[in-house]
């Protein structure tokens, strides 16, 4: 690859003499033909779940070519293949670097130029919950799913040159119950601490992105009836899904690092 098609972005981390080298392909690659037809492209994960396939076909119906990854193949996102602008890609397990990888391959192989990421795919697990019951394996596995599998995959994705810049944006879904501030019944540590993580990453990735015209935000769904809360939330996927819609239609870079609730009312950390 000719020097002048690679940027090099260098992240410096505070506090450590870690510098981490991360080569972009300038972003001279067209879209294959099949995409220009498409109003953009979005990638979803946990594009199965309730959020996340509510996502899925609402994008699609919006004209956009959505690609829906997940750990296991799904009918719901089966379902809205149809005319081919939904493409499954089951097989992303957010705690294996190497299905990570996979994923981001065959984004690149497809030619994929994404206009859209949201990191959506998420877990709540019981055994985190009880200050006196609590599985650290599972705090650990939360951890990973929530936090730092994300953040693998965005670098992947930028490694790869998958994400438009400028002009690419990163929704990162969080939770409520990831607010330091908004904390006031305990509990929850698995849950509490991933999506706390999860919020300092995309602040820092807000940071990180912007001299690549590349916007972040974080998240909050609402309190959604999907499995992960034994469908006992006050709103449907659906309805939750448009207005996280929104927000990533609004966010850019004079707002990016925003953390938006799915009504657009900006959260407290
Ligand atoms: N529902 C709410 O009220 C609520 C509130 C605040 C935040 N959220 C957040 O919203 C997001 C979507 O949640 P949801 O309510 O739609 O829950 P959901 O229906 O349980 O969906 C979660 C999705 O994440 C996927 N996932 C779980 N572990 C994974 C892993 N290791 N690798 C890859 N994917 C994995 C699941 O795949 P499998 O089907 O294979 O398990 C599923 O598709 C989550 O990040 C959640 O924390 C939800």
């Amino acid at each position: 690859m000719a020097l002048t098609h690679c940027l090099l972005l260098i992240f410096v981390l505070p506090h450590s003499s870690q510098l981490l080298a991360v080569s972009l392909r300038s972003p001279t690659r067209q879209s294959a033909p099949a995409f220009a037809q498409m109003k953009g492209s979005v990638l979803v994960t946990g594009a199965a779940g309730g959020i996340g396939s509510a996502l899925c076909k609402l994008f699609r119906e919006k004209g956009y070519q959505v690609f829906a990854a997940d750990r296991k193949a799904s009918p719901a996102i089966d379902s809205l293949k149809g005319d081919s602008s939904v493409v499954p890609l089951p097989g992303l397990d957010l705690t294996s670097s190497e299905s990570i990888k996979r994923l981001a391959d065959s984004l690149l192989s497809s030619n994929a130029k994404l206009d859209i990421v949201i990191q959506n795919a998420g877990v709540l697990d019981e055994r985190g919950i009880d200050l006196f019951n609590l599985d650290f394996d599972s705090i650990r596995e939360s951890m990973q799913v929530n936090a730092v599998g994300p953040l693998e995959l965005t670098v992947e994705l930028l490694k790869r040159d998958l994400v438009r810049s400028p002009g690419g944006k990163i929704a990162l879904m969080t939770s409520q119950m990831g607010s330091v501030d908004d904390n006031s019944s305990g509990g929850y540590y698995g849950y509490r601490m991933s999506k706390s993580a999860m919020n300092i990453c995309a602040k820092s990735l807000s940071i990180d992105l912007k001299r690549y015209g590349i916007a972040v935000c974080l998240l909050h769904p609402g309190y959604v009836q999907t499995q992960m809360t034994g469908y006992n939330g006050n709103i449907k996927p659906e309805t939750s899904a448009k207005g996280l819609e929104a927000q990533i239609d609004a966010l850019d870079m004079t707002n990016t690092g925003t953390w938006w609730n799915y009504r657009g009312e900006v959260l407290p950390w």
